[in-house]
Parts: structure tokens; C-alpha cells; sequence
């Protein structure tokens, strides 16, 4: 039986391919269907079933294209409810995959409808199990908010997770190995490995909810202190996944339509539309960019910051790429975190504007050296740190501010648009996303630090000592 891990950077997401004998079946899918038809063919496979863990807050799922193309079924656990037809597996229901077997071990805790799927081969060997949301590699699950409903609180769903490690997970083979759904850098969980994989006797060793002697007390109030709201699209994420979207491929035809730069700079100055530049940090530093538009560069955590900061997922969006060849994979990013109203791209890139004779805008950059020397000389009028509070708690420069770009929509009066200010983050692309934020509303004088705090250190700038981070919790 083959099972494949489908790693996807940008969302820290793992998808999975598993087949045996003809037979394909696809667990927790992105937004496009390409892919997975392409392993399957390739196989010469027929896909068989589409698996859920649950409903994801982070993406959109592409469940209902897939089967819809495939004639797959789609399952999910109990509890689950969807706008389109569904198979809701119950605890222990085996589903016949070619040669072998996958099992459905509900593990509610995650969300209610939660599940893992026990792999089991040709000779009865289970040699891996997928945990979705309910074990990553060195954490678990949060008890998902942006799912609550009705009764059920925090630490309910937190005491439905430890029940399902304990008498669903943890009795498992020792050398089981552990396929999850997230890996580091996703909002899932708070804690995660950057390994994508391990062995349940190792994450039994090492992962703190797994500890032999923990109460379920324990365990509430560990895995829910410290949690921090969700990111603010992880509630329409989760209703899409529960509802019939615009099929990716007519996404794909309306957001890949190329503008001329007349169009493009007609549809710019629409106050519902919001022009996103996607180029590298140099680019758009370098050449400066479209008035008005944002950099969310897609070299970058691109789909989750779009998903944190901009507040509507209808927004209409046309946007600005390096190369003509990323423009489908950009409209591809967009929509796996529900941004389907991506309208077009500016065709022949910004060098096409410039020729135009069109105007530019551009945010300042400096580097960490001359942040500096002029932060000491007091002639910087407002230095701001761009990080967490977490990050800016444990270690920044003395004498600067702290203004998050997780929270920028909601504390954005704060900003005095007369002033200058310097921005800078860990390595600068956040900062570089907050410095264009700051100028298309209003702020003139906005400078980047380039390199971030990490080239920062590099200087003789002041730095605060360490303050343990749990401090904060
Ligand atoms: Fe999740």
C-alpha cells in the first residue's frame, strides 16, 4: 500500500495520496484538483474515496470539486454536517482500499466531528496512522474556537482531545508512525515540530501531551493556556468547507485574465478593489509598485497573511506578479484560503506600467546598519517592531515600539500618518507587508529595514535581555 505526504509550505498543511491495487483514496485535499488527478493517473488508479480529519479553518478543501470530478465519496466522521452529500464513517468503520484497509478512529477533541485514519495493508500491518488535527508532531490540536458551537467550551473540547489520545491513539503499535496534518508555522496548534513524521513511541517520549502521568486536568489546562484568537478568516474557511463554493477551475478562468495597464489602473482606483503585489521583497522594494497596492509577497507565508489581514474573502482582488508563469499558481494560493474573487492580473508585469508613464509608489529602505546609527543619534522620529508580542517580548532593540502586523487592522488609528516611521520584523518580510499597509493608508514617510531583527543583532544596536516567553502566558 502506498501512502504519500503531500507537504505543502506556504499552509504548513499535509495532505495525503494512499493506493493499493487500482484503487486511490485522498485525505484532507487542497483547494485544486490537478494534482491528485495526476497521481492517480499516473497509477492508473481510480479514486476511490476522499478522507476528511475534519473541518479545516485554515484552507479550503477541495473535497467537493474532486469528487465531483472523480466520483469519489467523500467522508468525514460523525457529527459532521455539509451542504453537499456526504458519508459520515462512523468509530471503527473500515473502508476497503485495493489490497488493504483504512479505518476510521473518531478522535474527537480538535473539533467534534474529528478523525484519524488507521492504515492497515495487505497483511494486516498498520503502518501508519493519520491524526489530522488531533496529534502533530510534538503537540496536539487546539480546541478549535473558530468551530465552537452551542454548549461546548474550551475545555470540553480540550477533555474530548485527551480522551481520544489516550484510548484511540495511544494504545496503537509503538512503531506506528504518525502522518498529521500540520507541521510548524500553522495556527493549528502552538507548539509544533518542524518534522513531518515520527513514530508514536518517540512523540510518547517527547510530545509533552503524551505524558504517561498527565491528568486529564492537566492536560485542559495545558493545551489551552496561552491560546490566542484565531486568525480572523478561520470561521469563513470553515463555513466554506461546510458549503458548495465557485469551483476552483472558474476561480482559476476569472483570476487569471490578463489586464492592460489602463484596465488594471482603472479597476486600481475602485475603492472595492485591492491591488495585492505578490514579487519578491526586491521588487518591489527596489522598482516600487502600483499606488495603493499591498506587497504580500508569494515567496512567503502568502496564503496566511492574506487570510489574517485581509478582513473580507469576497474582496475583489487583481494583483501584480514577477513572471507571467506564477499568475495560475497565485490565483491557486488565493483561493485555498477562500479568496476566490481574484478578478486579474497586470499583464507584462510593472515594467508594462512604467512604460505607460503611470505613476509609482515606493516605500523607503535601509539597512539594519543605518536603522542603527540613526535610532542612537535619536533621529528616528517612530521605530516600530512588526513581530508578535510574543517575539518582541522575549528579545527586541530598546527604544523600539511594538506594533504587530497580526493586529494592524484592528489597532491602525494608533498610526499617526504625519509621522515617519521605520519598520522592522524578523528577516523583513513582514515588515515590508506592514510598511505598504502604512502607505496606501495614508502614511508618507514609511521605511523598511531590510534583513530584520536577524540583521539587526549584527549591529551595535541595544538589544533588551531574554524574558522568558511563558512569562506572558
Ligand atoms: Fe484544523
Amino acid at each position: 500500500m502506498k501512502v504519500e505526504q503531500l507537504f505543502t509550505g506556504c499552509l504548513a498543511e499535509m495532505a495525503y495520496y494512499i493506493e493499493s491495487n487500482g484503487e486511490a483514496a485522498i485525505v484532507d485535499p487542497l483547494r485544486e484538483t490537478e494534482p491528485y488527478l495526476r497521481m492517480a493517473e499516473a497509477d492508473g488508479a481510480k479514486i476511490k474515496y476522499i478522507f476528511l480529519t475534519h473541518f479545516h479553518a485554515d484552507f479550503v478543501s477541495g473535497q467537493y470539486d474532486l469528487a465531483k470530478k472523480t466520483g469519489a465519496t467523500i467522508v468525514f466522521g460523525p457529527n459532521a454536517v455539509t451542504e453537499y452529500e456526504i458519508y459520515n464513517g462512523k468509530d471503527g468503520e473500515v473502508f476497503k482500499l485495493g489490497k488493504g484497509t483504512i479505518t476510521l478512529l473518531h478522535t474527537p477533541g480538535h473539533t467534534m466531528e474529528s478523525s484519524s485514519y488507521l492504515i492497515t495493508d495487505e497483511k494486516g500491518n498498520t503502518p501508519c496512522v493519520l491524526t489530522g488535527d488531533c496529534l502533530f508532531i510534538g503537540d496536539v490540536g487546539r480546541p478549535d474556537l473558530a468551530t465552537k458551537s452551542g454548549e461546548i467550551t474550551e475545555a470540553d473540547l480540550a477533555g474530548y482531545l485527551y480522551d481520544s489520545l489516550r484510548n484511540k491513539i495511544m494504545p496503537l503499535p509503538d512503531d506506528i508512525i504518525v502522518y498529521p496534518n500540520h507541521g510548524a508555522g500553522s495556527s493549528c496548534g502552538k507548539n509544533m515540530s518542524s518534522e513531518t513524521f515520527d513514530t508514536l513511541a518517540n512523540q510518547k517520549k517527547t510530545n509533552y501531551a503524551l505524558r504517561a502521568d498527565m491528568t486529564k486536568e492537566e492536560f485542559i489546562v495545558e493545551v489551552t493556556t496561552g491560546l490566542k484568537p484565531p486568525p480572523q478568516y478561520f470561521p469563513n474557511n470553515v463555513k466554506m468547507n461546510k458549503s458548495i463554493n465557485t469551483s476552483i477551475d472558474e476561480v482559476l478562468s476569472k483570476g487569471t485574465t490578463a489586464l492592460d495597464p489602463a484596465t488594471f489602473k482603472e479597476m486600481s482606483e475602485q475603492k472595492d478593489v485591492l491591488v495585492i503585489d505578490t514579487r519578491s521583497k526586491e521588487a518591489y522594494t527596489e522598482e516600487g509598485t502600483v499606488p495603493g497596492a499591498w506587497f504580500i509577497g508569494i515567496d512567503g507565508s502568502f496564503a496566511p497573511w492574506v487570510g489574517a489581514l485581509v478582513t473580507n474573502i469576497q474582496q475583489k482582488i487583481i494583483f501584480i506578479a514577477e513572471s507571467d508563469d506564477r499568475v495560475s499558481e497565485i490565483v491557486t494560493r488565493f483561493s485555498r484560503v477562500g479568496y476566490d474573487n481574484t478578478l486579474g492580473y497586470l499583464a507584462g508585469g510593472i515594467n508594462n506600467w512604467k512604460t505607460q508613464g503611470f505613476d509609482i509608489d515606493k516605500v523607503g529602505s535601509m539597512s539594519a546598519k543605518e536603522f542603527t546609527d540613526n535610532l542612537k543619534a535619536g533621529k528616528l522620529e517612530k521605530p516600530v517592531d512588526v513581530r508578535k508580542d510574543t517575539e518582541y517580548l522575549s528579545e527586541h532593540v530598546e527604544g523600539v515600539e511594538n506594533f504587530p502586523l497580526d493586529a494592524i487592522n484592528a489597532n491602525f488609528a494608533q498610526i499617526d500618518t504625519n509621522k515617519a516611521y521605520y519598520l522592522h520584523c524578523a528577516s523583513g518580510y513582514r515588515s515590508l507587508i506592514a510598511a505598504s499597509i502604512f502607505k496606501a493608508n495614508g502614511v508618507e514617510n514609511v521605511t523598511d529595514v531590510r534583513g530584520g531583527f536577524k540583521a539587526l543583532k549584527e549591529t551595535d544596536a541595544p538589544i533588551t535581555d531574554y524574558v522568558c516567553p511563558t512569562t506572558l502566558l
